[in-house]
């Protein structure tokens, strides 16, 4: 794909997305107000949407349309979407800007920003049980995948080992492991629900789950490269606030050149993976290219 046809395959993506998230939550004047308001401020704030795109884009590699894929990439962005509430909270990370705006708990506060994580990451579930078009055991499947992935062996996990680690000496087997769950879990779970729910071959899982474990981690990689080289205007997040607070990164560990060769490795593993899937995988191939070459 020339860069052209694949940011054109970008846009169209995000507003399949886009439109199917606006379906995926009760509407923003229900009753109580208040959250509704904060699900919303958050979910629409902007957001790159990559996790739902490698939901269909891993499905697509294995010939499936994006359709019948909806309800899970859906689901997988209302989780980002709690965590990243969650993670901005002032017991956690404490930050004032997300997706270039103020952090929810700054617009409607902690209380309701912390409800409005729960209710995304309830909703999430409530979205994924309606993927009508597919065979109820492999949504069942998906489901427990996703849960899994979000949880005290996933994602949580390891905020409360990136929280612990604060302010300390960062050792690379802390920061691989932080990095492999706190991102890498759900974005790898975002490539595997893509198989699982399009009815993928073995072989195809493997290298599908393979690829998101690699990407995973490159792109927490990049996102922490961006904390210290980032532009506000494109990643929408203040940059310097990981050196601030003395977070475990790639960088902090072994120097910003050593880390964007990490995740420059890590990119063309995952290129060489896609390439592997076949032609059917060609955005994830240059889906890869996208992460390492990311500003945003
Ligand atoms: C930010 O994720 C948090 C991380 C896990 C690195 P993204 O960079 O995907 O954030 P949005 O969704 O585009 O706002
Ligand atoms: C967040 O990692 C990962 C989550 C599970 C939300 P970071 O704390 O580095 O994400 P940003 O930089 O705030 O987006
Ligand atoms: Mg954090
Ligand atoms: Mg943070
Ligand atoms: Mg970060």
């Amino acid at each position: 794909m020339a860069m052209s046809e694949f940011k054109a395959y970008l846009g169209a993506r995000r507003q399949l997305i886009q439109e199917a998230l606006m379906q995926s939550l009760p509407p923003v004047d229900s009753y109580p107000p208040q959250i509704h308001e904060a699900m919303h401020y958050s979910l629409f704030a902007g957001g790159k949407r990559l996790r739902p795109i490698l939901v269909l884009a891993a499905g697509e590699a294995v010939n499936s349309p994006p359709e019948p894929l909806l309800p899970a990439a859906c689901a997988v962005e209302l989780i980002h979407t709690y965590s990243l509430i969650h993670d901005d909270l002032p017991s956690m990370d404490d930050d004032d800007f997300r997706r270039g705006k103020p952090t929810c708990h700054r617009v409607f506060g902690e209380a309701i920003a912390l409800l409005a994580g729960d209710a995304l990451l309830t909703q999430a579930f409530v979205c994924l049980s309606r993927s009508e078009a597919i065979e109820p055991a492999r949504v069942i499947q998906a489901i427990n995948e996703l849960a899994q992935a979000a949880g005290s062996q996933g994602m949580i996990g390891s905020q409360v080992v990136d929280l612990a680690a604060e302010g300390g000496p960062a050792e690379l087997d802390t920061v691989e492991y932080i990095h492999a769950h706190k991102t890498g879990s759900l974005i790898r779970v975002c490539l595997r629900l893509g198989g699982i729910l399009s009815g993928a071959a073995e072989e195809q899982m493997a290298l599908l789950t393979r690829y998101g474990e690699a990407i995973g981690l490159a792109f927490q990689i990049t996102d922490d490269i961006l904390d210290i080289e980032g532009d506000f205007q494109k990643t929408g997040k203040k940059t310097g606030m990981d050196t601030y607070r003395g977070k475990a990164t790639y960088p902090a560990c072994v120097g910003l050149e050593a880390a964007r060769r990490k995740a420059g490795e890590l990119c063309q593993e995952a290129a060489a993976l896609a390439h592997e899937l076949g032609p059917a995988a060609k955005p994830l191939f240059d889906l890869a290219n996208y992460v390492f070459e990311r500003q945003e």
